[in-house]
């Protein structure tokens, strides 16, 4: 096992850092959270989640909160049924709140479109006609390719709605990426569209759409949403979404279902080259999604106005865009596209727009605000903001403090959540009115839930101390399961701590001598950039893929703005090295995996080099790999099988960047 992969050279800074942020007494008089809510759960955690789940609509209440007798795989509200469709929307419209927007909608360049919960009911409604008269039924698979449109939220519903398994894939992957996502799933139908705008311009999307599916036995029918009137070329199985959705009755009766029915796969990257298909349910992932949101962001539906920024391609976006704001009858902004367009104080614009409450984004956001300067921010009215938010990354206490003086206007809270696709939800924050905050630490387990920083043994390492993330019982939104491998699934989460049956999260983390939890990156070979999870196996085999490659080693360095780059070593082939060294052939390369995984896994910086650094048994030692990368001198050699090789390393290395 490697160090830490985070940055680290930001470690001692932040274990430093001692101010912290209580509470004003009028935001905790008026709070959602409270504070007796942790000895309350840890008094009886099941009937705390029981009162949580109580919040829903169910069909059929159930008969007992959690089994684990099956564990690893949980059971959370056994016997329970119910319409995670229905929570979300028609509950809402039932209740008389059917006027309350939902979504306002903002397209990047410009247009808009707001959706109170009633339309909401009827676009997905409508959806669902669609998909079901495409013999989409309960426990299908549908893939959705798609950017941040309306759409892709009325499509993840109406799966919800038919039982029907959605797996969304993030629209910057590849066309490959998109293929073998579509296959581990066999998935039914796509849903895609036309093309996306990035940065003004119209990119084509549905063109990897139609590449994929050349190998993909299982689809039936890619339904397309048109977006930017961009050319496509059209297939047997392709048809218009405006054809076959809009012509569909909007009314639609949900069908209840068991509480542990699967709801979504979410591919996430591991350790090994193929990405693992996690795997979450119903009632119990409702859950949590909902408590999370209703606390962490102290949510008060009809006037708050929330804004989460991520993509729905992530987990980000499936439990705090769709779910679980949903599921309490939120108001948000859904913004189609990046910060800077058409001006870099587009969020800000927004918030002003529609008085935005609450916001929620990652650092490597908060740290490109900071370079493009506070005086942006400092145009707008971001008077309403209330609560702030950061996930995906280690948030550096500098960004921490940034965002709360140029965003929050030195009074807002910020919640810094840990969590994980695998988690579902939310895990490890402070809560706003209850907590005094720290830049820089998520701090404290949620109500409910229960992690422990370990050492090796799985004893806990106790204030002060430092050793591995573990989350010691099983919580409402856990992962049932990795798509098809059960083994993986064991392997992956359980086995390291096995006696103990404790999940390991793949994190190091650290407690202050107040017992507060500092989370310090990924211990495994998965960087972490911009706030999304990249193999570095998964690089190294789309280097290797590469006619000019014979060997490749990759790690993530540190980087000032996306927390983690992607440096890869690269040993060519025989003549290519003499040929392929240049800066042309080393942007083919970076290319190359661009388009076998996507843009986010384009390499930072390539270096040939000559050799790697092996251990004896044939490992590739990357921590002295990102010595090199983070141009620090380089560690302890002892082990490699040739010591010398790092020296031809460090002095031979051509740079492409
Ligand atoms: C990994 C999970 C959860 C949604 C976004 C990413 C890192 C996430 C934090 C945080 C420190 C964090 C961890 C985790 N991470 N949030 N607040 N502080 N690290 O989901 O792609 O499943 O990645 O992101 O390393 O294991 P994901």
């Amino acid at each position: 096992m490697s160090q830490p992969d985070g940055p680290s050279n930001t470690l001692d800074n932040l274990l430093t850092e001692s101010r912290t942020f209580p509470p004003t007494a009028e935001f905790a008089a008026a709070a959602n959270a409270t504070s007796d809510s942790y000895d309350r759960a840890a008094a009886d955690r099941e009937g705390f989640w029981a009162e949580q789940a109580d919040q829903l609509d169910w069909a059929r209440k159930w008969d007992q909160v959690l089994d684990w007798s099956g564990a690893p795989f949980a059971k959370w509200f056994v016997g329970g049924e119910l319409n995670v469709a229905h929570n979300c929307v028609d509950r809402h419209v039932e209740a008389g709140n059917g006027d309350r927007v939902a979504i306002h909608w903002e397209g990047e360049p410009g247009d808009s479109r707001t959706i109170t919960y009633a339309e909401l009911q009827r676009e997905v409604s409508r959806t669902a006609n669609a998909l079901a008269s495409l013999g989409v039924g309960a426990g299908d698979r549908v893939a959705i390719y798609l950017p941040m449109l309306p759409e892709a939220v009325f499509s993840m519903l109406a799966c919800a709605r038919l039982g029907a398994l959605h797996s969304v894939v993030f629209g910057g992957f590849s066309a490959e990426a998109l293929r073998a996502r579509i296959n581990d799933a066999e998935a039914k139908v796509v849903i895609t569209c036309d093309g996306q705008y990035r940065r003004g311009k119209a990119a084509p999307l549905k063109a990897n759409v139609d590449e994929a599916v050349q190998h993909t036995p299982s689809v039936e029918h890619v339904l397309v949403v048109k977006r930017t009137a961009t050319e496509v070329a059209w297939n047997e199985r392709d048809k218009w979404w405006h054809d076959v959705v809009e012509p569909q009755s909007d009314q639609h009766t949900p069908e209840a279902f068991d509480s542990e029915h699967p709801l979504f796969i979410l591919y996430t990257s591991g350790t090994t080259g193929s990405p693992k298909g996690i795997l979450h349910t119903s009632g119990g992932y409702l859950t949590q999604a909902a408590y999370t949101h209703r606390t962490v962001f102290d949510l008060k539906p009809g006037s708050d106005v929330y804004w989460c920024t991520a993509d729905i391609g992530w987990v980000t976006g499936h439990t705090y865009i769709v779910y679980g704001p949903l599921a309490n009858g939120a108001t948000q902004v859904i913004y189609e596209g990046t910060p800077n367009s058409p001006h870099e104080g587009r969020h800000w614009e927004i918030v002003q727009k529609y008085g935005v409450t609450l916001y929620y984004t990652a650092p490597t956001t908060i740290r490109t605000f900071m370079k493009w300067g506070a005086e942006i921010p400092a145009q707008y009215d971001l008077s309403t903001l209330r609560v702030l938010g950061s996930v995906g990354e280690p948030i550096n206490p500098e960004a921490w403090m940034w965002y709360r003086e140029n965003i929050g206007g030195g009074k807002t809270p910020i919640v810094d959540t840990w969590w994980q696709t695998e988690t579902g939800a939310i895990m490890i924050s402070p809560l706003p009115g209850v907590t005094a905050t720290k830049p820089g630490s998520a701090q404290v387990p949620l109500p409910g839930i229960s992690a422990k920083v370990v050492d090796e043994t799985g004893e806990d390492v106790g204030p002060g101390g430092g050793g591995l993330l573990v989350l010691d019982k099983p919580w409402p939104s856990m992962l049932r399961g990795i798509w098809g491998d059960d083994q993986r699934f064991k392997d992956t989460y359980w086995s390291k701590f096995a006696d103990l049956g404790y999940y390991f999260a793949g994190d190091g983390a650290k407690y202050d001598d107040d017992g507060d939890i500092w989370l310090l990156g990924r211990v495994d070979d998965v960087m972490n950039v911009s706030g999304h999870r990249i193999s570095t196996t998964e690089v190294e085999s789309a280097l290797v893929s590469h006619p000019t490659v014979a060997e490749a080693a990759v790690v993530g360095a540190s980087d000032p703005t996306t927390g983690q780059g992607i440096v890869a070593f690269v040993i060519l082939r025989g003549n290519a090295a003499d040929e392929a060294g240049g800066d042309a052939a080393l942007k083919a390369l970076r290319d190359h995996v661009s388009h076998e995984i996507g843009p986010i896994a384009k390499p930072r910086q390539i270096m040939v080099v000559q050799e790697l650094p092996k251990t004896r048994s044939g490992k590739i030692m990357r921590r002295l790999l990102r010595d090199v990368a983070e141009n620090r001198e380089v560690g302890d050699v002892s082990t490699l099988a040739d010591s010398s090789v790092m020296d031809l390393i460090s002095k031979g290395i051509r740079k492409s960047s």
